[in-house]
């Protein structure tokens, strides 16, 4: 089924298909372009962002923003949005069933976006759309190329701001992703 946005819009917003749906004050569906290069996947939504009803607003998301424009990244190039799209409680990490519940919504993020790359922002992202085995800690900062998109994971900004040894590769990878980004539109450029 092909949705556009506006019916993909729609039936986040009215969306019961887990119990996250009860505590909700917001369904948060993602901020940015939807014409972006790079999406970036976190993996729910915080209590400001609950609150908001917008991804990443709160201090982890000031962080991102901050490293994004450090590395020239601006708002055209990229699209935030979630693993689940409601807050868990108390900030848990969402269950499986919730994540499962929700991949659907993701996928068809992706459809309308169509990223040359996505950023997995921290382990819970990481396991979701990478591989479910995937070590965040030896894992991250790794291309991997599927079906022409190519896909990375970074620490997650609030594992950042909780352990600052992970600011200086959390950096490099950004530099690393925004070099990509480059190398992908030059490729592209030639080609077309
Ligand atoms: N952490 C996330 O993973 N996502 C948000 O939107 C905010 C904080």
């Amino acid at each position: 089924m092909d949705l556009n946005w506006e019916e993909l819009e729609g039936m986040c917003l009215n969306c019961h298909k887990c119990p996250l749906s009860q505590t909700r004050h917001n369904v948060v569906i993602g901020k940015g372009s939807k014409k972006a290069d790079i999406m970036f996947i976190g993996e729910g939504p915080g209590e400001q962002e609950d609150l908001q009803g917008v991804p990443f607003v709160g201090a982890a998301g000031q962080l991102l923003d901050k490293m994004l424009l450090a590395a020239g990244l601006d708002e055209n190039d990229y699209y935030i949005t979630n693993i689940v799209k409601c807050r868990p409680p108390y900030n848990r990490d969402p269950l499986e069933e919730e994540q499962r519940a929700c991949i659907n919504y993701l996928r068809r993020q992706f459809l309308l976006v169509r990223p040359k790359i996505i950023v997995c922002l921290g382990r819970i992202a990481a396991k979701a759309v990478i591989n479910p085995d995937f070590k965040i800690t030896k894992d991250r900062g790794i291309w991997i190329e599927r079906k022409n998109t190519y896909m990375i994971a970074t620490f997650h900004p609030s594992a950042v701001l909780r352990d600052m040894t992970k600011k200086k590769p959390a950096w490099e990878d950004m530099k690393e992703i925004r070099r990509k980004l480059l190398e992908l539109r030059k490729e592209q450029q030639i080609e077309g």
